[in-house]
């Protein structure tokens, strides 16, 4: 796919999907700048290192711009210019109704989730457009497009994700950059396997594939789009979800939402 060389920066790169999606861009020959609020960060950077390629870590928060921007500057110092994004730092900090939903938590998703990526693609495409060749990819959620009982603040920071993905496509598409979201349905990283069993098989149960998706799964998509192949595609929602949007289309299966919804609910306050 010609990526050999270039410079990827991952967030969120310590665990699940972000962890799988550096692993992934270091079989391409992509250097990582890898950064994450946790120091397990440096053991992804080391599997990464065994696979040939050049490896940095930051501990950045990513909804700090100001931490961004000069971590920003300091990897591509050290690496050469960042010439790949990838948003994948996302949490969930509440479960709740919205009218009981913390004002807290609903701040912090929306730093962490919406504010974060903004922080990186404003460090970084500028230069991107200077050198003429850029690949920006937003990791959203299905919980963007159809809303998702009982986390108001996710739901939102996502779909805001998609309305920062479409800007940077009209402002920096004919500039040689590129800029889409995925939107991952249930993805089994550590936290989603740690989740009870009982919630974990309903979950699947709703979904039309009948089964959650692997981190590797959405790990080859990212090195799609962060190719040469992918340079006419820009401003895309891509869902990743085994079919699962399509329950959201479907009357009859509002009320099993909500019933599970409840049931993480209940797991989230234990
Ligand atoms: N797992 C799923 O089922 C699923 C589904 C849809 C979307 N997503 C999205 O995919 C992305 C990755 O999810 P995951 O399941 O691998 O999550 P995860 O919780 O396993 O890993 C997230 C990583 O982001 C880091 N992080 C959190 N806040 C940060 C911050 N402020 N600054 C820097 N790093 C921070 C964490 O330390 C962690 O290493 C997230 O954006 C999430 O919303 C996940």
């Amino acid at each position: 796919m010609a990526s050999q060389g270039k410079t990827a920066l991952v967030t969120g790169a310590a665990r699940g999907i972000g962890r799988a999606i550096a692993l992934r861009l270091a079989q391409e020959g992509i250097n990582l700048a890898l950064v994450d609020l946790s120091d397990d960060v440096d053991d992804c950077a080391s599997e990464v290192r065994k696979l040939g390629v050049k490896a940095a870590t930051r501990l950045v928060d990513v909804s700090d711009a100001e931490a961004v921007a000069s971590s920003v500057a300091e990897l591509a110092d050290e690496l050469g210019p960042i010439s790949i994004l990838v948003n994948n730092a996302g949490l969930v900090k509440n479960i709740a109704p919205t009218g009981k939903m913390a004002v807290d938590a609903w701040e912090t998703e929306l730093a962490v989730n919406l504010s974060g990526p903004f922080n990186l693609i404003r460090a970084l495409v500028e230069p991107m457009a200077k050198a003429g060749w850029g690949r920006i990819i937003n990791i959203s959620s299905v919980a963007a497009r159809g809303g998702l009982h009982f986390q108001a603040g996710y739901s939102a920071s996502k779909n805001g994700v998609l309305g920062l993905t479409h800007t940077v496509t009209l402002e920096y598409a004919r500039y040689g950059v590129t800029c889409n979201a995925i939107l991952p349905g249930v993805i089994q990283t550590e936290n989603v396997k740690a989740m009870p069993k009982g919630i974990r098989e309903s979950v699947e149960a709703m979904v039309p594939a009948r089964r959650m998706g692997e981190v590797e799964e959405v790990a080859h998509l990212v090195a799609f789009l962060a190719s040469e192949d992918a340079a006419y595609i820009s401003g895309a929602e891509i869902d990743i979800d085994g079919g699962t949007r399509l329950n959201s289309l479907t009357l009859g299966s509002q009320s099993e939402l909500r019933e599970r919804a409840e049931a993480m609910a209940r797991a989230f306050e234990e």
